[in-house]
């Protein structure tokens, strides 16, 4: 089975597309409005693009009147924001900020999160994310009218204490718990690992003689 997608409604390409890029990491974005009104949203079309600069990437889509999202309208404007990973203890609250909350409404007080003033950038960020990274755009292509990818540096990282050996820096997986996004309201948990040690060429070629 094939699909030509420049030939399919949008809907059906999002359905495909979504539905077979899985698991995917969902940012819990806030961002702020011009008189200060704190906004939050998840997005999972995001990603982490590199290092140096420490680059994340968000796909944010049109609204279904075709307008844009609050989270675009404010990134547009001050190319402030910051994107909380999301774990299963704040998955609830996560879920309930993508409802469509009359602009200027903050969602993540609506779903009982804490908001606190952030180092570096205009936006709050919520306090019980175990991740929070403060960013500034790099850049935002507008793919269509409704759609932009934006390209964010971050600035400030902050990790829930206990999360990352602040000696080695690695992260405690247990603890972590980060959740992803299957499709429509399908979630999955990261507590199911297996290891694979990667073979060099030569560990390869000797198996094959
Ligand atoms: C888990 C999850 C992931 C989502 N990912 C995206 C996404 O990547 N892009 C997008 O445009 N909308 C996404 N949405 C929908 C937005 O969160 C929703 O449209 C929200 O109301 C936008 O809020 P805003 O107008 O405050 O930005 C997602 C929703 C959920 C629950």
């Amino acid at each position: 089975m094939k699909f030509q997608l420049d030939a399919l409604e949008p809907t059906l390409q999002y359905k495909l597309l979504a539905a077979t890029v899985v698991p995917r990491p969902i940012a819990l974005v806030a961002t702020a409005d011009e008189h200060g009104n704190q906004n939050a949203a998840p997005y999972s079309f995001f990603n982490t693009m590199g290092e140096n600069p420490p680059t994340l990437v968000l796909g944010l889509q049109e609204k279904a009147d075709g307008s844009l999202k609050d989270t675009t309208v404010n990134i547009q404007r001050s190319g402030q924001y910051v994107v909380h990973t999301v774990d299963e203890g704040i998955a609830e609250a996560m879920d309930l900020c993508a409802a469509e909350f009359p602009r200027g409404l903050s969602e993540a007080a609506a779903a009982g999160l804490t908001l606190v003033p952030s180092d570096r950038v205009a936006p709050m960020r919520i306090a019980e994310a175990p991740v929070a990274f403060e960013c500034e755009r790099i850049a935002m292509v507008q793919v269509s009218p409704g759609r932009q990818i934006v390209i964010g540096k971050v600035l400030t990282m902050h990790v829930r204490d206990g999360l990352i050996d602040p000696d080695t820096l690695r992260v405690d997986t247990a603890q972590y718990r980060p959740v992803g996004r299957l499709f429509g309201t399908l979630y999955c948990r990261t507590g199911d690992q297996f290891e694979l040690p990667r073979p060099t060429y030569a560990e390869w070629k000797a198996r094959q003689e």
